[in-house]
């Protein structure tokens, strides 16, 4: 409630649809009921008091006019009563020597139809309203007039009917304009799964701009961004490849050289940087190699993880992983399992045992690769991911790294629509990446 009194229109904001669809069902819909309740009432507000009166007064002229011919003369009376039951339905007995002792009930004073009979009967009445009937008894000279009417004859029909009309057409219309609706935001429903496979490099072959102007512009204009996105892409690839592929033939020839130098402390230490030149380059290459061209391709998870496992970079390190029963998931296996290799190659790189596992979310898949080495400080869990860079240099120089496994592994994630992330490893006190992918 504090909430609503402080915020009036977030809170009203919460209980309104979601979706398109529903928001446009709503401007739709909500003139219409305001423009029929507001007609209804001003109308029949007025209307309905006035047909109820008129419907009273035609009663109760006509009790009027039977009373006093009744007290005019009275010998007359079996033809009044004929008259009055054919032409009026009016059911008139006459109750003889008896006096009215009561007078109108105090639910019905002050009625429509009580003003009118006070206005004009100039004898004592009274009257009671039945389920189906209505009695009004007049007094007149020597006993009672009681006269028996229909209900039906005081209610008019024309409102129930008005409502029942009007509500019936608008739902039939608010029933056809759902079905245009739907249609009208069909388009942009699968522009908004294209623009979300696209974010996780799956491809919408069948996607294609339609529906209204605008909806068909940002069609055409998001196929456009994303041609121009996959060629920025692939040029970039393919230009550095280029680079790295031309700078692999002086390397060797630098490499022949330094091998036919006499041998001495600089030539080692140029030696060991040539070498490490040329592990930059074939890393850079064989990324550059498997990326852009691969196709999502529905893939069984757990196999890819053990394929991985598998083909780690140090046998003999155990890695520990018990398979369980996953989803299909619409990925790029070659590189998916590249960056898995990535991760559970620097764990067994940095550690002596590993622990690789998965957690099926409703959203995302998360695959943890957790190992007991010294693990990464905290504030160097953005630098890591940097091409070519390694946390220390001489322990990196023994192990062999280039600096590109985590930058290729995260680029692969990405490209899916997912994420590495890095923390420490409660359970084992190494590092805990986490590689998270979308459904
Ligand atoms: N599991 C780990 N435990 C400790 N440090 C790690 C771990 N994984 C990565 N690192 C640190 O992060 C740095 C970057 O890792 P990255 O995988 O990008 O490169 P690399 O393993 O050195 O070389 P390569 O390109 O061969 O994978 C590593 O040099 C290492 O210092
Ligand atoms: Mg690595």
């Amino acid at each position: 409630m504090k909430h609503f009194l402080n915020h009036p229109f977030k809170a009203i904001k919460a209980y309104l649809p979601k979706s398109m669809f529903g928001r446009s069902l709503l401007i739709l819909m909500a003139p219409l009921v305001l423009v029929e309740t507001i007609s209804a009432y001003v109308f029949f507000d007025n209307h309905w008091e006035n047909v109820t009166k008129a419907l009273a007064n035609n009663i109760a002229g006509e009790v009027a006019t039977i009373t006093e011919l009744y007290n005019a003369i009275p010998e007359d009376s079996h033809f009044f009563k004929g008259v009055a039951g054919t032409h009026l339905k009016l059911r008139t007995a006459f109750i003889p020597h008896k006096k009215l002792n009561k007078s109108v009930p105090e639910e019905w004073k002050d009625t429509a139809l009580d003003s009118a009979l006070k206005s004009q009967i100039f004898n004592p009445y009274t009257f009671k309203i039945k389920q189906k009937d209505i009695i009004i008894t007049t007094e007149v000279e020597n006993g009672l007039l009681q006269f028996t009417t229909p209900r039906k004859r005081l209610q008019s029909k024309s409102f129930f009917l008005f409502i029942i009309w009007v509500s019936a057409t608008s739902a039939l219309f608010l029933c056809i304009s759902a079905v245009f609706l739907h249609n009208q935001v069909k388009p942009l429903r699968r522009l908004a799964i294209a623009a979300e496979r696209f974010g996780k490099g799956r491809t919408s072959p069948h996607f294609k701009p339609e529906g209204s102007t605008e909806i068909r512009k940002v069609s055409q204009a998001f196929l456009n961004m994303k041609e121009r996105l996959q060629r920025q892409l692939t040029q970039k690839t393919e230009m550095l490849a280029g680079v790295s592929h031309d700078l692999r033939t002086p390397l060797t020839r630098m490499r022949l050289q330094l091998a036919m130098m006499p041998l001495s402390s600089e030539t080692e230490g140029l030696q060991k940087d040539v070498e490490e030149m040329g592990k930059m380059l074939e890393g850079y290459l064989t990324f550059a190699r498997g990326e852009g061209l691969e196709e999502t391709s529905d893939t069984d998870i757990n196999g890819l993880i053990l394929e991985a496992i598998k083909g780690r970079m140090h046998p003999e390190v155990n890695v520990h992983y018990t398979p369980q029963e996953l989803p299909v998931l619409g990925v790029k296996a070659q590189a998916l399992k590249r960056c898995l290799m990535n991760l559970i190659n620097n764990a067994a790189r940095y550690g002596h045992e590993v622990w690789v596992s998965t957690s099926p979310a409703p959203e995302a898949l998360t695959m943890v690769i957790e190992d007991d080495g010294p693990g990464i400080p905290e504030d160097k869990f953005a630098e890591v991911f940097q091409p070519f860079f390694r946390l220390d240099g001489s322990r990196n120089m023994a192990t062999g790294g280039v600096g590109l496994g985590l930058s290729i592994a995260r680029d692969i994630a990405h490209s899916h629509g997912g994420d590495i992330i890095l923390s420490s490893s409660k359970d084992h006190g190494g590092l805990k990446a986490s590689l998270v992918l979308p459904y």
